[in-house]
């Protein structure tokens, strides 16, 4: 048994929710962390849970919480920087402010809570933050280029972090899943009937064929495409002495394992080949 804190982000479904269980089952106190609170019935019941409101993208909701916790159970050792969400369209299709909104939450948002925990972990002389990125910050993925822009993003801003705060005791890990069946695909922002007859065509061809990929990734997995996966790899990285890059879901795996194995050039033309509907 242990009494320690973590900190999570975009609790109400998906790895976020399983990692609160995770947490919670084996006697971590948790501050599971949603937009809407007011929705959750299940995670309030349990005694070293707190629910509370946070929306990564508002920085008063970050500060609430964050002391909420604090009163509750008197300190936060990890942050897990889970909540983000995904968008399908040809990057002509995408508004700035899609863009603008994508990069807030799944960038701008873990960062914020980053930011905001920072002088805490230093102060008691370490901590561990771990962001949950995706396959689609490995490899450039067509289709989904700002939602692969913005996972890049954290993948990059970790690497560098995970060194800057080494000598301050605080490890970041990132983890980085393939297909896995949350509500994260119905969450998606997708542009697909904007711009010209030419844009729209290219757009359905490709939603027919990205969406197809999708499942055979899914079906890879078979079994093992269980979030439960994520959440176990997140209860690892607070724990465990772990590498500052974990890919995890069988079709990431194959993935990285071809990316890494192969010429990057040799490896981009793969890749073309299994992404452009023929
Ligand atoms: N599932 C996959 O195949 C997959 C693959 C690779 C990476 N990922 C990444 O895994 C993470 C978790 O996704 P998931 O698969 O568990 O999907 P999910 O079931 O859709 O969960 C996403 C969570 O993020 C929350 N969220 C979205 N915007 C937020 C904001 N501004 N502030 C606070 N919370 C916000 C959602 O809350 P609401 O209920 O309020 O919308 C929800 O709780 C995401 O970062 C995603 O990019 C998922």
């Amino acid at each position: 048994m242990t009494n320690k804190t973590v900190l999570i982000t975009g609790c109400s479904s998906g790895f976020g929710r399983l990692a609160v269980r995770t947490f919670q089952q084996v006697g971590w106190n948790v501050i599971a962390t949603m937009r809407s609170p007011e929705k959750e019935s299940e995670l309030t019941k349990f005694e070293n849970v707190l629910v509370t409101a946070l929306d990564v993208t508002k920085p008063d909701s970050i500060a609430q919480a964050i002391d909420q916790g604090f009163v509750r159970f008197g300190a936060i050792d990890v942050l897990v920087n889970n909540a983000g969400y995904g968008g399908h369209a040809l990057f002509e299709q995408f508004e700035e402010a899609q863009i603008d909104a994508m990069f807030n939450t799944n960038v701008y948002g873990p960062m914020r809570l980053t930011k905001a925990l920072l002088p805490h972990f230093r102060q008691q002389g370490g901590g561990r933050i771990i962001n949950v990125t995706s396959m689609a910050g490995e490899i450039g993925l067509p289709f989904a280029t700002t939602y692969s822009a913005s996972k890049f993003a954290v993948q990059g801003w970790s690497e560098g972090l995970a060194i800057e705060l080494a000598p301050f005791n605080i490890k970041v890990n990132t983890i980085a899943p393939g297909a896995f069946g949350t509500n994260f695909n119905a969450a998606t922002d997708n542009a697909f009937s904007a711009g010209d007859q030419q844009v729209q065509d290219q757009a359905q061809a490709m939603a027919a064929h990205i969406g197809g990929l999708a499942e055979q990734m899914l079906r890879y997995g078979g079994e093992d495409a269980d979030p439960q996966q994520v959440a176990d790899l997140i209860y690892r990285c607070a724990t465990e002495d772990m590498p500052i890059h974990n890919a995890v879901g069988a079709d990431a795996q194959m993935l990285l394992e071809m990316k890494l194995g192969q010429p990057r050039d040799e490896f981009l033309q793969n890749m073309q080949q299994m992404l452009l509907p023929q």
